[in-house]
């Protein structure tokens, strides 16, 4: 690890959560992204500060997804700034690029489990093979601390198969957070749950946030998820943000279209 970024995780370390002078921890500024003629990212610009929730709204195909890819440097964009702890993505190398994703989990809907391996080898997995980590008994307390912020200890011999959809939905939510990412991004966390399933993982998502200071990107169909999660919401619209504030303001928005999310 360089100096600088030891610096920017010391500074990160002593920022408090939700202080308004918060360090920025992604700072998006003017991306554009098309697919052949099709012009998906017009001009997307909006930060992510320590600690903070924020959640994006919008319309299916607007580009949300496309958006986190940028960050995590799955995309690449055409153009305008996209950093991460204030280093430009596109320009990281490929070491660079692995470190940089160690740091941030993603919960993408499908949460993907591996089917063939019980709960605790699915939780295991990251430790071993992506931190390279050889003590047993580190990694069993590691993955018991886990599980137990899910409220899942009993479910570690358990194949993902038996479990229902919200159970499954918590153990991915382990699976991410135990590689302690500074940076969590969720692509529609709680598509395909019920109501009540959602709610639980909403709070769930909050408690882990304040629990282990994580900043969040938090992309959601679900008004009652943004409603618990959010610190912060953007719309997007057509490409672009078209409105910015708290739950509160947005709800109460006197722009129809912004409006209609919260209906
Ligand atoms: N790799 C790609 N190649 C070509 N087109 C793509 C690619 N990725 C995304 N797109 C297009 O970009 C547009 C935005 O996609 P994206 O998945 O970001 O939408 P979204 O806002 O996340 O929608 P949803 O709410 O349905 O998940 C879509 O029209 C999609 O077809
Ligand atoms: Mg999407």
């Amino acid at each position: 690890m360089t100096n600088t970024d030891t610096e920017i995780e010391e500074k990160l370390e002593e920022e408090v959560p939700g202080n308004e002078k918060g360090a920025i921890v992604v700072h998006i500024e003017h991306l554009k992204k098309s697919f052949g003629t099709k012009e998906v990212l017009k001009d997307i610009t909006f930060d992510l500060k320590q600690g903070e929730n924020l959640v994006v709204l919008g319309k299916s195909g607007t580009g949300k997804s496309v958006a986190i890819k940028c960050l995590i440097g799955m995309l690449t964009q055409d153009e305008g700034v996209c950093e991460v702890f204030g280093k430009e993505v596109k320009d990281l190398k490929e070491t660079e690029l692995k470190e940089l994703r160690q740091k941030i989990g993603f919960l993408f809907q499908s949460g993907a489990l591996y089917d063939s391996m019980t709960v605790r080898d699915n939780l295991a997995f990251p430790l071993t093979r992506v931190l390279h980590m050889t003590d047993t008994a580190e990694i069993d307390k590691l993955i018991e601390e886990m599980l137990d912020n899910v409220g899942l200890k009993d479910a570690i011999d358990k194949m993902p198969s038996d479990l229902s959809g919200g159970m499954r939905k918590r153990i991915g939510l382990a699976r991410t957070l135990i590689m302690k990412p500074k940076i969590m991004l969720y692509d529609e966390p709680t598509t395909g749950l019920d109501p009540i399933t959602s709610k639980e993982i909403s709070e769930l998502m909050l408690t882990m946030q304040k629990k282990y200071k994580i900043s969040s990107i938090i992309i959601t169909h679900d008004i009652a998820c943004a409603r618990i999660t959010s610190d912060r919401m953007v719309i997007m619209k057509e490409g672009v943000i078209t409105a910015e504030g708290t739950f509160d303001e947005l709800e109460s928005s006197k722009d129809e279209f912004v409006r209609a999310f919260f209906k």
